[in-house]
């Protein structure tokens, strides 16, 4: 509208402009401006000339053929003619020139057709975003690598638990048992009552010791994933987590049970323990409802908590749990939102593509 409206005016004959000093403007001008006509440049000012790193008088005259790289040029060349021909007027693109020592620029350009002496021209705005482009490619890079660390760190972490878990239940778990058969023996044959004390006690400590290492391998990798499924890990955790926090909780789960791989399966139980942890730490909810569905396609899965609800600001700031529960759903292909539950709690919806497996 704004284009169309100083094109007409420029067009128009009748047209007057108030006493403005154009010319001292558009010199002034810390955006580059150009009149293209021909193929060639027929005014630049002084900042257009300086970031191809010529003087105005130096460029002026020159075409694009001259200052657009070889495997830019139909392109610009294109866009020039459409914009001749009004197909369209306007149009606004990120072009490239060549600098004067060889080097390419990239240039946000704006250009409009007028009339200049009388016939067609491409008049222009441009700056220079060079720099603004290389510091966005060197974002998303870097953007590339910390995702590609953290899911290395996911996957390494991974592997170190399944095999401190795999040591801690055959090696230590074997020789406690062989511990136990022999405190067994020391216990029967035990004779006085300060022994026989004493090797009650150290049964009962074997015991334990037994437990708490079955339990701390369970937590590491729990064997269940492996042999009985996802569902089947999900429905223990959530009963255990239940008992452990004094929170209601109910899982429901449909659809036909698809064979996961095992990164999927793994993934997936490490978000929800993610959001159990979350809803223990922090929501103060009396509720939890989790809902499982394997489609054709994909597995959803809903967990909602009747808590306080989450501050979308806090739960984006220095925080891990979320940010690691997005990045194994991003690489298992899905998708996870977090947001309010209905019931002032909230809601977690994990999606993952169930063909094409990733891992
Ligand atoms: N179910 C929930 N109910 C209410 N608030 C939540 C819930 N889940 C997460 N939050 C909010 O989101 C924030 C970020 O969670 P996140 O798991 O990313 O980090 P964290 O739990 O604070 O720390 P950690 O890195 O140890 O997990 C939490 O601090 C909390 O304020
Ligand atoms: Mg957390």
């Amino acid at each position: 509208m704004m284009n169309e409206t100083l094109t007409n005016m420029a067009e128009s004959p009748d047209f007057c402009y108030p006493d403005i000093p154009f010319h001292a403007i558009v010199e002034q001008s810390l955006a580059g401006i150009y009149i293209l006509q021909d193929e060639c440049f027929q005014y630049v000012n002084v900042t257009f000339a300086e970031m191809l790193g010529y003087s105005p008088e130096e460029m002026t005259g020159l075409s694009l053929q001259a200052l657009v790289p070889p495997d830019f040029l139909d392109n610009v060349l294109d866009r020039y003619h459409k914009r001749l021909r009004g197909d369209p007027p306007s149009m606004r693109f990120v072009s490239r020139g060549m600098h004067k020592d060889g080097h390419v620029v990239s240039i946000e350009v704006h250009g409009s057709r007028m009339t200049y002496r009388g016939r067609p021209a491409v008049v222009g705005v441009g700056i220079d975003v060079t720099e603004r482009l290389q510091r966005e490619e060197e974002l998303r890079e870097s953007r590339a690598q910390l995702q590609a660390l953290t899911a290395h760190i996911n996957t390494v972490r991974e592997d170190q638990r399944a095999k401190i878990a795999r040591d801690l239940h055959d090696v230590l778990g074997g020789m406690l048992t062989s511990m136990k058969m022999d405190v067994t023996r020391i216990v029967r044959r035990a004779r006085t009552r300060e022994m026989k004390e004493i090797a009650s006690g150290l049964m009962q400590l074997t015991k334990e010791t037994i437990d708490t290492v079955r339990k701390l391998s369970e937590e590491l990798r729990p064997s269940v994933l492996d042999h009985l499924g996802l569902q089947v890990a999900i429905e223990r955790e959530l009963a255990a987590f239940s008992k452990r926090f004094g929170i209601d909780a109910v899982c429901e789960s449909g659809g036909i049970k698809m064979i996961l791989s095992s990164k999927q399966a793994t993934w997936v139980y490490r978000i929800f323990q993610q959001a159990l942890n979350n809803i223990a730490s922090h929501s103060g909810a009396t509720q939890v409802r989790v809902r499982l569905n394997f489609g054709e396609t994909e597995l959803d899965m809903e967990i909602t908590d009747n808590g306080c609800g989450i501050d979308p600001l806090r739960s984006t700031i220095g925080s891990m749990g979320i940010l690691s529960m997005r990045q194994r759903a991003s690489e298992l292909g899905g998708s996870l939102e977090l947001g309010p539950g209905g019931n002032g709690g909230t809601k977690l919806e994990l999606t993952v593509p169930l063909l094409g497996r990733t891992g």
